[in-house]
């Protein structure tokens, strides 16, 4: 990471060739201590896991596979908007590298051409009134064939390679993500959601459409009217009355 431009983020990296995955070792590193903007990543992992334990494929040196430790001065009730401000800073970091605009789809992946090509995985370490340690685990499909994926993800995945035509630099994009997310995170500690939320409405392909929310326990359906300032998805059900969503699979009608 040659041209880094941030205090911390990616200033201590750890590098893997072949791991299981890289959060639970982020989880640990975390634990054990290391400094805000401790950056884990492998070329290649052999378990890695998407969120509700879906697995994960990360095709050896083809991806971005990464987990970033960090350490902002946060409430444990304002972290899950971490994974909202990673994918804005995310979205950024395609656009100066690759001059492709992605899309986000709530709550945690970004689309190219309403394919999955990046998902995003935060998980938190807090005592009641602390955070600790954000642990914000980025997958990311860069150098890909279609054949790269297993036959169940060719329809519903891309990479960049597939969108663009052309070899993308991993180390490039690392070091875009790593000064984007410093950046978006200490505007976010700063001066709140807001400023966030505008960003991540301009990128998001979920508000203003019908969609269908599959939850653990129920579906609904509705218009996506915007997320809350706490990174609720906001869904106006057809007797008019508005929902707040902590978390679904969302399905763009
Ligand atoms: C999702 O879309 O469900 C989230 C996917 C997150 C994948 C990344 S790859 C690096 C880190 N290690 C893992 O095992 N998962 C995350």
């Amino acid at each position: 990471l040659n041209h880094l431009e941030t205090s911390a983020y990616g200033r201590s990296v750890d590098y893997y060739e072949s791991v299981e995955s890289t959060q639970p070792i982020a989880h640990d590193a975390a634990q054990a201590g290391v400094p805000d903007g401790t950056l884990i990543v492998a070329e290649e992992q052999t378990a890695g896991r998407g969120r509700l334990y879906r697995p994960w494929s990360s095709t050896a040196r083809k991806g971005i596979w990464m987990s970033l430790v960090i350490r902002p001065t946060l409430t444990p009730q304002q972290a899950p908007q971490m994974t909202l401000v990673a994918a804005v800073a995310i979205v950024r970091a395609i656009e100066e590298v690759t001059g492709i605009e992605a899309t986000i789809k709530w709550p945690n992946d970004i689309l190219i051409n309403g394919k999955k090509m990046t998902g995003i995985l935060t998980e938190l370490q807090a005592d009641p009134d602390r955070v600790k340690a954000i642990i914000i685990g980025i997958g990311m499909n860069v150098n890909q064939e279609e054949d790269d994926f297993p036959d169940e993800l060719q329809s519903i995945a891309t990479s960049l390679k597939i969108a663009t035509g052309q070899h993308i630099d991993r180390a490039k994009l690392i070091t875009s993500i790593l000064g984007y997310l410093e950046q978006y995170t200490k505007m976010y500690e700063k001066h709140g959601f807001g400023p966030i939320k505008l960003l991540w409405e301009g990128y998001s392909n979920t508000a203003g459409k019908r969609i269908r929310a599959v939850m653990l326990n129920e579906t609904i359906e509705g218009t996506a009217l915007g997320i809350s300032d706490e990174g609720l998805l906001e869904l106006q059900l057809d007797d008019g009355s508005v929902r707040g969503i902590y978390s679904a699979d969302i399905q763009i009608q």
